[in-house]
C-alpha cells in the first residue's frame, strides 16, 4: 500500500520518461533472429520486456545489459533457438506471449509459455487461429488461455483477415510468416500500431503497406542484419504526466524524446479535442517519429470517443477516463470492448475505482460514459490498482488533484512498464514553479 499525495502547486520541469515498452520488446526478437548483433539503446527494463530477455535467453539466445543498453547476438532464424529446459514464464506480458507465438513457430522444437494468474485469463485465440491459418500448430487450455505447447514447425504463407484490431496478433503472424516459403498478407479490421512493420524494413525485411493501411504484404525469408536500435521515450508512461499536467492547476511540464508514431498519438489528439494546451515539437530522425510535447494546465471539455479512434488510444483509454472525469459535461467512450481483455477488465475496473471518487460513471459492453466535475466527494480512502500497471498510475495522477488523503492498493504493478513511475511523478510535483 502506497500513499499518494496531491500536487496543490501543480507539476513543474521536464521529464525524459523510459524507453517504450512495444519497441523494446519487438527490438529484441527482431534482434534474436537476425545475422550480426543489435544494439538497443534506451531500451525499457520494465518487468515485461525483462520477460521477453529471459524468455529469449531460455531459448539460447545470448544478450547482455547494461541498464538499459543491451546488446543481442543474433541467431539467423528462429530455426537456430535451442530447446528451452523449462516452460518459458511470460508473467504478466500480453505483449511478450503473443509475439512469441509467431517467432518460436519457426524453431525444431516445443516450448510451454506460462503466466500469471492475469495474463492466464487473457485470450489466447485470438493469435492461435490466424497463426493455424498459416500452419501453426499452438495448443492451449480448454478456455482458450495459457499455458501455450507452441509446436515449430513449417509455416506457409497467405491471406490472413484479422478479426480484432491488434497489434499483438498481427505482429504474431507477420514473425511467423518470416519462415514461410511465399508472400503472406495481413488484413486489419482497424490500422493497428506498426512498430514491427516499421522495425522489421529497419532490418532488412521487404515488406509493404498499402494506402488503406491495413493490408501488410510480406515478402518471405528475408535476409535480417543486426542494427542499432534507439528506443524513443514511451508516449503511453509520457501520457500519465500529460495528463497530470492538464489536469492539475497550475503546472507546466515538458516531456522530451517520445514516441510519436501517429498509431501511437490517440492521446495528444484527444488532448487537443478537450481543449488542453499543449505543444508539440518534432525531432529530427531516421526511425520511428519523436518529439518533445510540452503541456500547461487547462481546463477541459467532454469528448466523445468511437471505435475508429480507439486502437491509437488503447493503452491510455484509462487516463482518457480520468480527463474525462474532470471535464465540464459528459463523456462517452465506445467501441472500446478489447478494454475488458487488458491487465484488468478496465472497464469494470475504471467504474469501480472512479467511482470511489465521487465521479458518476456508467459501463456499457463496449465502454464507458463518465460525467465529470470539477471537485471529486472521494468515497473512501483507498484506491486500488487491481494488479494493472496502467490503472495504478492513472490513480496516483488522480490523486494529485484529491482534496483528501488516498492510499493505493497493489502499487508494485507499475513496474511492469514504468519501474521508476513514483521517482518521476516526485521529481516533478518538487519541480519549480
Ligand atoms: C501492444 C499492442 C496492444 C497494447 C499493448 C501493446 C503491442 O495490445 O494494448 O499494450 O506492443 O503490440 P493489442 O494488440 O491486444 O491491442
Amino acid at each position: 500500500m502506497r500513499k499518494l499525495t496531491a500536487a496543490p502547486h501543480g507539476l513543474h520541469g521536464e521529464l525524459a520518461v523510459p524507453g517504450d515498452k512495444s519497441i523494446s520488446h519487438r527490438a529484441l526478437m527482431l534482434g534474436a533472429i537476425a545475422a550480426g548483433a543489435t544494439t538497443i539503446e534506451h531500451w525499457l527494463a520494465g518487468e515485461d520486456c525483462l520477460h521477453t530477455l529471459q524468455a529469449l535467453r531460455a531459448v539460447g539466445v545470448t544478450i547482455e545489459r547494461h541498464g538499459t543498453t543491451v546488446t543481442v547476438q543474433g541467431q539467423q532464424g528462429a530455426a537456430r533457438f535451442n530447446a528451452p529446459h523449462a516452460p518459458l514464464e511470460m508473467g504478466n506480458s500480453g505483449t511478450t506471449t503473443r509475439l512469441l507465438m509467431g517467432l518460436l513457430s519457426g524453431t525444431t522444437f516445443t516450448s510451454t509459455l506460462m503466466g500469471d494468474d492475469s495474463l492466464q485469463r487473457r485470450p489466447m485465440e485470438r493469435v492461435t487461429h490466424p497463426l493455424a491459418e498459416l500452419g501453426v500448430q499452438i495448443e492451449l487450455s480448454s478456455a482458450g488461455t495459457l499455458p501455450a505447447q507452441v509446436h515449430g514447425g513449417p509455416v506457409h504463407g497467405g491471406t490472413v483477415q484479422l478479426e480484432v484490431a491488434s497489434a499483438q496478433v498481427k505482429s504474431a503472424v507477420l514473425l511467423a510468416a518470416l519462415n514461410a516459403q511465399t508472400p503472406t498478407v495481413v488484413v486489419e479490421k482497424l490500422p493497428t500500431r506498426d512498430h514491427t512493420e516499421i522495425m522489421l524494413r529497419q532490418f532488412g525485411a521487404d515488406l509493404t503497406t498499402a494506402a488503406d493501411q491495413r493490408t501488410i504484404t510480406l515478402q518471405p525469408q528475408p535476409h535480417l542484419t543486426g542494427q542499432t536500435v534507439v528506443v524513443p521515450g514511451d508516449l503511453s508512461s509520457a501520457a500519465f504526466f500529460l495528463v497530470a499536467a492538464t489536469i492539475v492547476p497550475h503546472s507546466e511540464v515538458r516531456l522530451i524524446n517520445v514516441n510519436l508514431n501517429p498509431t501511437r498519438t490517440g492521446i495528444l489528439r484527444v488532448l487537443e479535442q478537450m481543449g488542453a494546451d499543449i505543444t508539440i515539437t518534432p525531432l529530427p530522425t531516421t526511425g520511428e517519429p519523436r518529439g518533445d510535447v510540452l503541456v500547461r494546465s487547462h481546463s477541459l471539455r467532454p469528448i466523445q470517443l468511437t471505435a475508429p479512434a480507439i486502437p491509437a488510444v488503447i493503452d491510455e483509454l484509462p487516463l482518457v477516463a480520468l480527463l474525462a472525469a474532470t471535464a465540464q459535461g459528459t463523456s462517452t467512450i465506445r467501441g472500446a470492448a478489447e478494454l475488458r481483455v487488458k491487465e484488468t477488465d478496465r472497464i469494470a475496473v475504471l467504474k469501480t475505482e472512479l467511482t470511489k471518487l465521487g465521479v458518476t460513471v456508467t459501463e456499457y459492453p463496449d465502454g464507458l460514459a463518465i460525467t465529470g466535475r470539477p471537485e471529486w466527494q472521494p468515497q473512501t480512502t483507498t484506491l486500488d490498482s487491481h494488479g494493472d500497471h496502467r490503472i495504478g498510475m492513472m490513480l496516483a495522477v488522480a490523486a494529485l488533484r484529491s482534496s483528501t488523503p488516498l492510499s493505493l492498493e497493489n502499487d508494485a504493478a507499475v513496474a511492469v512498464s514504468y519501474p521508476q513511475f513514483f521517482t518521476d511523478l516526485e521529481h516533478l510535483r518538487g519541480g519549480r514553479a
